[in-house]
């Protein structure tokens, strides 16, 4: 719907809102009862993190939620993503659950609740207890059983207060970058426990809901990183188009495929597939029971094109096809932040209607986007994050063009809220519409803040300056 100013109006009832994750902006990393988690054990490793920053205090928000929960008010978002920490639930991840951590999240949730905030929780964003990492992780089939458990203690003691639960946050960076390539926790380099662990978030997300369904949850989806798969240079290149699909069934097949279908995809390299002992009879079934939404992370989209991965030209690497004649590309015509991620809106267009094609009408949540940027706070006190504002804007345009043509978006939660710890960047890389000055906790909201809630408030985002 277009107003008569030209801006692209949002359905009504739209949620706008911001995402964070508990080990990214918690601190308090071991009080109230909590046990360690995989990340507090990686970050404490030297060599590990940039800088070698940890979690223990980040955005000391465990303490500061209450400020938190106003600054979101003070913006008109109406909705907020957070993720809730196992380990401050079921300290060794097994067992009854420890009542201080879940008091804390009830107190999160009844301030929300009075600031009308509507939560959307997520249990799982990385932050697995250290002693189920000690008996192999998510390489080990019990691990889906305990999550299922642990889902379960949150739905009793928090279902009513939260209606949209998000079973796991992005599977396939925990198996890739945790168990594959080893930049997260628990930093393995293990092909064979990446596959198997592959299967295993699977299957936890579907025991998951189904415990969640059990105590009478009203929604629950799982949220995955999609990027789309382009080739440059044409169609007709066969080798191309064979590494596409090979790279699609990689990165978004193999999550998609089950959580929609109940199958496994039939480009992805052997290797990455679980062995087939390790799929017990009913496994996909679990996986693929009825999702109520779908959340998808976008930030980037991969390109590739014909070229020798054994030399190189500029903006090239190796295909994680491990294709011959082809390379992945990075295009100098578009930007990339300082993550080197690049920046192409169109890419949240692509990756909507390609979902809503493939499952039509189910309700979609935008659970993160977002962009790194290189902010800091002027002679004036303020901190105007221009190239912020502009990917905002950008992708929300796109987002908005989405939903015309068609794309179910329930909602947009921009990543993030606050400038947090960034993983294997520690606090190196900011993502924040407020900033976080981490020396002092001041929190000073951006540019791309007042520009974001400007569009919440309005339901509506303006047109793109011309040019
Ligand atoms: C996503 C993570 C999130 C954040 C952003 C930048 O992959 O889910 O926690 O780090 O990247």
């Amino acid at each position: 719907m277009t107003t008569a100013n030209g801006a692209l109006g949002f359905p009504e009832g739209f949620s706008w809102g911001s995402a964070t994750a508990a080990y990214q902006i918690e601190g308090a990393a071991n009080i109230d009862g909590k046990g360690p988690s995989v990340w507090d054990t990686f970050s404490h490793e030297p060599g590990n993190i940039r800088g070698g920053d940890t979690g223990d205090v980040a955005c000391d928000s465990y303490r500061r939620y209450r400020e938190d929960v106003a600054l979101m008010a003070s913006l008109g978002l109406k909705a907020y993503r957070f993720s809730i920490s196992w380990p401050r639930v079921q300290p060794g991840g097994r067992g009854p659950a420890n009542s201080r951590g879940l008091d804390h999240y009830r107190a999160l949730l009844d301030e929300l609740g009075e600031h009308g905030i509507e939560p959307t929780v997520t249990l799982y964003h990385w932050d697995l207890p250290q002693e189920l990492q000690d008996d192999g992780g998510w390489a080990v089939r019990e691990v889906a059983e305990r999550f299922a458990e642990y889902a379960s203690i949150c739905a009793e003691a928090l279902g009513d207060r939260v209606a949209r639960w998000i079973t796991l946050n992005e599977p396939q960076v925990v198996s890739n970058n945790g168990y594959r390539h080893g930049q997260h926790a628990p930093g393995l380099r293990d092909p064979q426990a990446a596959a198997a662990a592959t299967h295993h978030l699977l299957l936890g997300h579907g025991l998951a809901t189904q415990a969640l369904r059990d105590l009478g949850a009203a929604e629950v989806g799982i949220t995955l990183d999609l990027h789309p798969i382009r080739a440059l240079g044409g169609t007709g290149d066969g080798d191309v188009e064979s590494a596409r699909l090979i790279t699609d069934a990689m990165v978004n097949g193999l999550y998609l495929e089950p959580v929609l279908f109940g199958r496994y995809p039939v480009h992805a390299p052997a290797g990455m597939l679980p062995p087939p002992a390790l799929v017990a009879g009913g496994d996909m079934e679990i996986i693929s029971q009825r999702l109520d939404f779908l959340g998808i992370n976008y930030y980037s989209p991969v390109f590739l094109r014909a070229g020798d991965p054994a030399d190189l030209r500029r903006n090239e690497v190796p295909a994680r096809s491990g294709s011959l004649d082809v390379v992945e590309y990075r295009p100098g015509r578009l930007e990339r932040t300082t993550m080197g991620w690049l920046v192409d809106a169109d890419g949240l267009y692509e990756i909507l209607l390609e979902v809503s094609k493939q499952a039509p009408g189910l309700p979609l949540y935008i659970t993160e986007n977002g962009r790194a940027a290189e902010d800091y706070v002027n002679p004036l006190g303020e901190v105007d994050d221009i190239e912020r504002v502009r990917y905002l804007h950008t992708h929300l345009q796109a987002a908005a063009r989405a939903i015309r043509d068609g794309a179910s978006l329930a909602g947009y939660f921009v990543w993030s809220l606050l400038d947090n710890f960034e993983w294997a960047w520690g606090y190196q890389r900011r993502f924040g519409i407020v900033f976080v000055d981490f020396g002092t906790q001041r929190r000073i909201p951006k540019s791309s803040a007042r520009f974001y809630s400007e569009i919440a408030r309005a339901n509506a985002v303006p047109p793109l300056p011309a040019g």
